[in-house]
């Protein structure tokens, strides 16, 4: 349905021209900032596609390029096999990363706003009603908590009944029970059969949410595929983890694979879950307090990039 062919953006940082190695750029060039480095990516119809990666990684600006709100300094949008043109407005949601929104207007008079920019609209009590928005109807749009206005940034991607919806990290400072609720009003979105790229740098969110995903660092996409696939490609083993005082001799090879510690806890990785446990039990360590886990993106990403989605 959407399709980047090695798409670049480069952003030249004026104020810092003449300063060498800027903080921010990671162009060789003083100033030149390579905000994208040549991503290319397929998004299915009907499916949750997921830019992934830290801070700074190059998300919004590929998903703007996607839009067709950043023009590329290289590389091409196709949507349906097409140049994006400007009908893509009308086929597009979009829920940016972050948007002031009025002063002095309620959130139902938002709605009526959003919706007069577009010739065909869903009707408001629909959007009502799926982005839970009936008890702060008529709130001002400044009074609302994150939550809220999540959910009224979502009504107004939905305003135009897109093909497409693009949500930039629209779970990044919910509490956990907003963010709970904004994926399933997402999941929702997806069983009514519109296609939502999601940029986030959780990687719950995207487990939960995503059929297939990129990983993006440094401008540049560092893996692709479905969370299961990435996950089952990368690790064949589980995690084990112990309180650091239940291990008190070496642990052999086998059935262990590595056993590393982190603060309190030893992290050891094995390949045979049952043997592992049935050592532990024959050596009388204590098994209280242990957990077990797979491996999930945030290891995945780790492995790739040796640092945390969060730092
Ligand atoms: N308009 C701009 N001018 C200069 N640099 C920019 C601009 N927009 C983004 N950048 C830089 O490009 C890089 C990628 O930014 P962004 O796409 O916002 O990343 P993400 O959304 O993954 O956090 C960052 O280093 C950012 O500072
Ligand atoms: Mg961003």
């Amino acid at each position: 349905m959407l399709e980047a062919d090695n798409l670049v953006k480069h952003f030249t940082e004026k104020k810092n021209a003449d300063r060498q190695g800027s903080g921010k750029g990671r162009g060789t060039q003083p100033g030149l900032v390579k905000a994208v480095d040549g991503v290319s990516l397929s998004i299915a119809s009907g499916t949750c596609f997921g830019l992934l990666g830290p801070n700074g990684a190059g998300k919004t600006t590929t998903v703007e390029m996607l839009e067709g709100i950043v023009q590329p300094t290289s590389g091409s949008v196709r949507y349906r096999g097409k140049p994006l043109g400007a009908d893509f407005r009308q086929k597009a949601g979009i829920m940016f990363q972050n948007t002031a929104l009025q002063d002095f207007m309620t959130v139902r008079e938002a709605l009526q706003m959003f919706g007069s920019f577009y010739s065909n609209t869903v009707p408001a009590e629909q959007l009502i009603e799926q982005c839970a928005l009936s008890e702060f109807l008529d709130r001002d749009t400044g009074k609302l908590s994150g939550g809220q206005k999540q959910r009224l940034l979502l009504a107004v991607a939905l305003v135009n009944d897109p093909e497409v919806i693009f949500l930039d990290e629209p779970t990044t400072g919910l509490d956990p029970q907003a963010r709970r609720n904004f994926w399933s009003l997402v999941n929702d979105i997806k069983a009514s059969g519109k296609t939502v790229v999601l940029t986030t740098h959780y990687m719950e969110e995207a487990a939960l949410l995503c059929d297939e995903l990129v990983f993006v660092d440094h401008g540049k996409v560092i893996a692709a595929g479905k969370p299961r696939d990435l996950l089952s490609d990368s690790f064949d083993d589980v995690l084990l983890e112990l309180p650091a005082e239940a291990i008190t001799s070496d642990l052999p090879a086998q059935p262990f694979h590595s056993a590393t510690l982190h603060g309190q806890t030893v992290e050891i990785s094995t390949r045979d879950i049952n043997a592992s446990i049935q050592y532990l039990l024959e050596h009388n360590v204590s098994l209280s307090g242990m957990q077990v886990r797979s491996r999930s993106l945030e290891d995945l990403f780790i492995e790739l990039t040796g640092k945390d989605l969060r730092s």
